[in-house]
């Protein structure tokens, strides 16, 4: 019998694409090359399925130029490299990862907060390039984490994972903005309390952005929302390029508007605003909030067994818009 044909768009552990080669016809990318759209686009004719990264966008011109697809799964909890709604009108389910990366995720954000309250990667750069010389009483004085209140806009499962850190870990007080508020419960268990966005800014000793990116959410902190946070605060961006306009923050940096920034995510990424590049006081690193080795294991078996259970008819595990399945 003739196996059904997947993409796989970029590479992936082998052991993954081996479990997936042992049902379908493999057109695989384990030299990792980044498609334009056209190539994507050339790649998924005559597909049933692909299993993508954020990447790869899917979109109303792909679908219609690839009528047979019936699956796209996304190896990210984020997915706004598809357009749902187009997928849905085409009867293209998709899939994401979710859960399985919350805590790491939420780890790497607390990772970053510190590194850029206690100014780690500027003190590094300071001593590997051979200035350290002497002790100094405010020689990178940063600023204080534990007791301190931190703002979360975005209180999702990672939001969440976060402020349970923050309250239980570090004796933070906990602020939180998001479209609806949570249950007293879930509250309770994060010690977090709900306010409107401009008073977390104002409030804030450092304020971290998970929010999932959508046209709604489109620069969530411009050149206005920098002018409300206090001058001493940091900022924290685990969520996705887009959520934070990067030149209004490489501007308010460098002016000292706020103290410092911890960056894993970018606009345009993998580019990075150039004079992001130019400013000391901001923490840089290439989108690795969920990576660990188990982690993105995890991520990218999910995402295949997603796939093989929606091709080989069982229900899918985390699919974004099921009512393509009724
Ligand atoms: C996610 O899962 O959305 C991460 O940002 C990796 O893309």
């Amino acid at each position: 019998m003739t196996q059904a044909s997947i993409l796989v768009a970029r590479a992936i552990f082998p052991e993954v694409l081996a479990q997936l080669q042992q049902v379908f016809d493999v057109d695989h990318n384990q030299d990792d090359v980044v498609m334009s759209p056209a190539e994507l686009q050339a790649r998924m004719q005559g597909k049933v399925g692909a299993l993508t990264t954020g990447s790869e966008r899917i979109d109303a011109p792909l679908l219609q130029a690839c009528p047979g697809l019936k699956i796209v799964a996304n190896m990210a909890v984020g997915y706004n490299n598809f357009d749902v709604d187009a997928m849905t009108r085409a009867g293209v389910l998709a899939t994401n990862t979710p859960d399985v990366l919350t805590e790491t995720t939420a780890d790497f954000g607390f990772a970053l907060l510190m590194a850029t309250a206690r100014r780690v990667t500027e003190s590094e750069h300071y001593l590997r390039a051979g200035q350290w010389k002497k002790w100094r009483y405010d020689m990178f004085a940063g600023a204080e984490v534990h007791g301190s209140t931190l703002g979360i806009i975005g209180m999702g499962r990672i939001g969440q994972g976060i402020a349970r850190r923050a309250a239980h870990g570090f004796g933070m007080q906990v602020l939180y903005h998001n479209r609806s508020r949570l249950s007293p419960e879930l509250e309770g268990a994060c010690k977090a309390r709900y306010v409107d966005k401009a008073t977390l800014l104002r409030e804030a000793d450092h304020v971290m952005l998970v929010v999932p990116y959508s046209a709604a959410s489109h620069h969530t902190i411009g050149a206005h929302e920098l002018t409300l946070m206090k001058p001493t605060a940091t900022l924290i961006n685990i969520a996705r390029g887009g959520i934070v306009d990067d030149a209004a923050l490489a501007q308010a940096l460098k002016a000292r508007r706020i103290a410092a920034a911890g960056l894993d995510v970018f606009e345009g990424e993998p580019q990075v605003h150039p004079e992001l590049l130019t400013v000391p006081n901001v923490v840089l690193t290439p989108h690795i909030a969920s990576a660990t080795t188990q982690t993105r294991m995890a991520m990218a078996q999910l995402a295949a067994d997603n796939l093989m259970d929606h091709l080989l008819r069982a229900q899918p595990r985390t699919p974004i818009n099921p009512e393509v399945l009724r």
